[in-house]
């Protein structure tokens, strides 16, 4: 498979690229700052030509589209929407309307933006697949059992879920598939170090997942198990 996944210098963004090169995939890979991303250049290393790094910040426009055109994948059969951001802490009734704005730009608004960029070379992919990483937290239903915190996540989140459903409808005559898919509570930056998932785990989970998915589970909410989660 030719992929592209967002957001990969640490976490889960580089435990995907490491899972999905050692499966003996190719992947274009991106971070806001390539030249700190260490992990990235050891990787480089060991898989050469199949990993290709590119600098994007999915929140700027123009990065979007100077990434979209630097791209040198002639088609993209896997596209893995992960990069994100969280806002601890911004809960009621102390919500900063900044916070939450920036929030929901990254994690929705962005991911809708990098999606319209490469469509068109998903449209040529083989069994083409785009994988939104969405959160349990952005959950309506489950709302009751996970509390009130981090309002422009949850907000986020519960856009991104929008958004995946809505490009599922959009996309299905073009054959292109897309998930939202709750990683767990992995153990990252995000997660922090209470987190009884590692990202190696999350990753392996999340590929063993969305490969057994087909066209006809467009347009669902998974976990990184494959179980169903209520919107
Ligand atoms: N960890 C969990 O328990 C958990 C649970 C549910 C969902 N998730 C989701 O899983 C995804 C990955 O999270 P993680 O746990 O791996 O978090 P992480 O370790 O904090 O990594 C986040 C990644 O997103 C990148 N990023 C942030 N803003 C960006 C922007 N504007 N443009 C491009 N890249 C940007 C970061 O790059 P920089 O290094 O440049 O900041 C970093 O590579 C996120 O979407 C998160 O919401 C995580």
């Amino acid at each position: 498979m030719i992929c592209v996944v967002t957001g990969t210098n640490r976490g889960i963004g580089f435990a995907l690229t490491k899972e999905l090169l050692s499966r003996g995939h190719e992947v274009h890979a991106t971070a806001r700052n390539p030249e700190q991303a260490s992990g990235l250049k050891g990787l480089k290393e060991k898989f050469g030509d199949k990993l290709q790094i590119y600098q994007l910040d999915i929140a700027d426009h123009q990065s979007v589209k100077r990434f979209a055109e630097e791209l040198t994948a002639e088609r993209i059969d896997l596209l893995i929407n992960n990069a994100g951001i969280m806002d601890k802490g911004n809960r009621f009734p102390n919500i900063s309307m900044a916070d939450v704005e920036e929030v929901v730009k990254v994690d929705a608004l962005a991911h809708l933006d990098v999606t319209l960029a490469l469509v068109d070379k998903l449209k040529h992919g083989i069994n083409p697949k785009i994988v939104n990483i969405t959160s349990i937290l952005g959950s309506i239903e489950l709302v009751k059992d996970f509390g009130t915190d981090a309002y422009g996540y949850r907000i986020g989140k519960a856009a991104l879920n929008m958004i995946s459903r809505l490009l599922a409808f959009d996309l299905m005559h073009y054959g292109i598939s897309v998930y939202a898919v709750h990683p767990g509570w992995v153990r990252t930056r995000m997660g922090g170090e209470a987190a009884p998932i590692l990202p190696e785990e999350s990753a392996r989970g999340i590929i063993d997942t969305v490969s057994k998915l087909t066209i006809n589970d467009s347009g669902g909410y998974f976990d990184w198990q494959g179980r169903r989660l209520p919107w």
